[in-house]
């Protein structure tokens, strides 16, 4: 089954792109849609001893993402000299991240918290794991020990694969039809259970309605076969030198196959969008018919 086209291709090659309000507004309003905002120009570029950086080597065990938080590297293995080119990588791709999304949304500046950038050197492969952690599957991001209370999750990628090699994603349906289509089945949650999780260490903080909602709809995706088989949906290859950006918390996305992409994700208060109401939600409050926070 096919749906309307789910990205916007940009033709900007600069991560310090020249966007004039109105472009900004209208991008936004694509974006806080559920659209796939797609540059397919513009590349984050590797220097002679950054390109050595692309294996699987640096990996700690079997950790699946390089980070750096507070000027510290999680998920790596290696020699300082390399340890330093990996931080100095991910340092620069996250400037670059912070520059493009602030210059395309410049009403985001000030509202956005930076979480840490991320390098992802393993290929996706098809080996079996518990289908709750299966992102091949369909799904919204949501988290079960990180409540977000509707705080928006603002990702950007780019494919640095050196070899060709395209990411493929499939993105499904709008976000409102899933959660016309999931919403019947979930229950509320029981009195107090929020609080619960909480107290037990089990959550960061207090699992809001809108938390509980989102994890049901994240599990009630990947859970329904049927759903990931014949639900509307595109497949689409993200050739290396794209960016690519997208709200992973409204945009029904699965990866496919690929290896080598840098990431980097920003939260935003719903009242710092330009659409607040397309956000999830108040999409959810509008469909449920009642305050899902607070
Ligand atoms: C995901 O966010 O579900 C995975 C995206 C990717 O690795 O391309
Ligand atoms: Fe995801």
């Amino acid at each position: 089954m096919m749906q309307a086209e789910p990205l916007v291709t940009l033709d900007i090659a600069s991560w310090q792109p020249d966007v004039a309000p109105k472009a900004s507004r209208s991008l936004a309003q694509a974006l806080e849609n559920g659209k796939v905002l797609c540059l397919p120009r513009l590349a984050f570029d590797l220097s002679e001893s950054e390109q050595r950086l692309l294996t699987v080597d640096s990996l700690d065990g079997k950790r699946k993402n390089i980070t750096v938080k507070d000027g510290r590297l999680n998920g790596f293995s290696g020699d300082d000299a390399t340890a330093s080119t990996m931080k100095a990588m991910l340092d620069r791709y996250e400037g670059n991240a912070l520059d493009l999304v602030t210059r395309l949304f410049p009403g985001y500046r000030s509202r956005m918290r930076r979480a840490p950038a991320s390098f992802r050197p393993r290929a996706i492969d098809n080996e079996p794991i518990s289908w709750r952690k299966d992102d091949s599957r369909l799904h919204v991001d949501a988290f079960p020990s990180r409540p977000n209370h509707g705080e928006r999750i603002l990702r950007v990628f780019t494919n640095v694969n050196p070899r060709g090699v395209p990411r493929v994603w499939r993105v499904g349906e709008p976000f409102e039809a899933a959660a016309t289509r999931f919403l019947p089945a979930i229950a509320r949650p029981f009195p107090g259970s929020g609080a619960l999780l909480h107290a037990l260490g089990i959550t960061k903080s207090t699992r809001s309605e809108y938390d509980h909602i989102m994890l049901r709809m994240h599990d009630g995706m990947k859970a329904d076969a049927e759903f990931q088989k014949n639900s509307p949906q595109h497949e689409v290859r993200l050739a290396p030198g794209t960016t690519w950006i997208c709200y992973s918390d409204q945009v029904l996305h699965a990866v496919m196959s690929g290896q080598f992409m840098m990431e980097q994700t920003f939260h935003l208060p719903v009242d710092a969008q330009y659409f607040p109401e397309l956000s999830p939600l108040k999409t959810l409050e509008r469909l449920r018919g009642r305050a899902l926070i607070g």
